[in-house]
């Protein structure tokens, strides 16, 4: 049975809601409909099995299957086009969050002349644009909560990766699309709620509802990602994980993420690698430099993921203690490191624009670290590589 929520966008949950599709897009009054996938959805059959959904509705549709991860404004470009040539009057993204920023980005472009490039976020504010068509978005790695966010998140012609403003018209968070995901799949994207839930309750900002949610994600998570891990057919833990991942952005998008999404942001646009894992792998060594600006915020980060704490723990003592537990949490969910996924040590050390790139990025901004100077981060990098093998 599947209930309503109020959020960001009103969001639809429950196990097989995606049978709802159809009747919603009827309620919008669409009558064809753009299907964004990537290759790996398509070859997972979402394409044809929303295709039937959307046909049961008396829903015409067309497919772009070319989502690709960290979305290059390209690819966005490309989506739009066909947007615009097919006259779509509705748009479906069914995949990971780079499968619904695409499909974001081209809900930008359907109205609109010229490149995604043109429309990021800029220090003045969002460009303005002429409203997209109604966008139902269906997360199926329980992760980025991008169904749920106000922006999606594209890899500008400069190689960066930049906000662009836009959000579902309506989430659709069905948790049986999860469990075809692969073990180190469902780890990463499940990283990437946790470091979102993390980031948001240890930022410079203060906000008690997304206190609440944070913290609660964070509970359900640290006892629920191990499980989906280790057996991904389990649908109590992939829908605790389903409905953390919308709850952490929620909350995310009240405050905001801090040092460990601006590194992340930083080296996956730097050396493609995955999102989830990078925030993961990010997170310990970035809250032990928080922790020396917000030690209570962190301490409690700790103790909601178990840890004991001693009450008189100095700052320094906290930032460790979290940091030791966050690694023995990468290492229980098998994350692999940097090592093995083919990055050299030389290959971040060579990288001196890298402190420089992250300080640019929306997320520095509320990272309680930020008050410590450039230089003392110039040794992060090679941190994230020796401290996790
Ligand atoms: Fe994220």
């Amino acid at each position: 049975m599947s209930v309503m929520m109020m959020v960001n966008c009103p969001v639809l949950f429950g196990p097989g809601c995606i049978n709802e599709v159809g009747g919603k897009f009827k309620d919008f009054g669409s009558k064809k409909v753009l299907i964004v996938v990537d290759k790996i959805g398509a070859q997972l059959g979402f394409t044809e099995k929303m295709k039937q959904i959307l046909k049961d509705s008396g829903i015409e549709s067309v497919a772009f299957e070319e989502a690709e991860p960290d979305p290059p404004a390209r690819s966005v470009d490309m989506g739009g086009k066909l947007a615009k040539e097919a006259k779509i009057d509705g748009i479906v993204g069914i995949g990971g969050g780079s499968v619904l920023d695409t499909a974001k980005g081209i809900n930008v472009l359907v109205n609109n002349s010229g490149s995604i490039n043109e429309y990021f976020l800029t220090a003045k504010g969002p460009v303005p644009y002429k409203p997209g068509v109604p966008l139902l978005l269906l997360p199926t790695t329980a992760g980025t909560g991008s169904e749920v966010s106000g922006s999606g998140m594209i890899t500008s012609a400069a190689g960066e990766k930049r906000p662009v403003p836009m959000r579902a018209t309506l989430g659709v968070v069905d948790p049986e699309l999860a469990v075809s995901l692969p073990p180190a799949v469902t780890a990463g994207c499940g990283l990437d709620a946790f470091a979102h839930a993390a980031e948001s309750m240890t930022n410079t900002m203060d906000n008690i509802y997304a206190n609440m949610l944070a913290t609660d994600a964070i509970g359900r998570i640290t006892k629920f990602l191990p499980i989906a891990v280790k057996d991904g057919k389990n649908i109590e833990a992939r829908t605790h994980m389903s409905f953390s991942a919308s709850m952490a952005v929620i909350g995310l998008g009240l405050t905001r993420a801090n040092l460990g999404h601006a590194c992340a942001h930083t080296i996956g646009a730097a050396f493609h690698l995955p999102h989830g894992d990078l925030c993961g792998m990010c997170l310990p060594e970035t809250t032990r430099r928080n922790a020396q600006f917000v030690p209570e915020k962190i301490r409690r980060l700790g103790e909601l993921m178990g840890l004991k704490i001693s009450p008189g723990a100095s700052p320094k003592e906290v930032g460790d203690a979290v940091a030791s537990g966050l690694y023995d949490f990468l290492r229980t969910l098998g994350v692999k490191s940097l090592k093995d996924r083919g990055l050299k040590r030389e290959d971040l050390v060579d990288r001196h624009d890298l402190t420089e790139i992250m300080m640019r990025d929306v997320c520095w901004a509320t990272a309680p670290a930020n008050k410590m100077p450039a230089e003392t981060f110039e040794d992060i990098w090679v941190k994230f590589y020796d401290d996790y093998q």
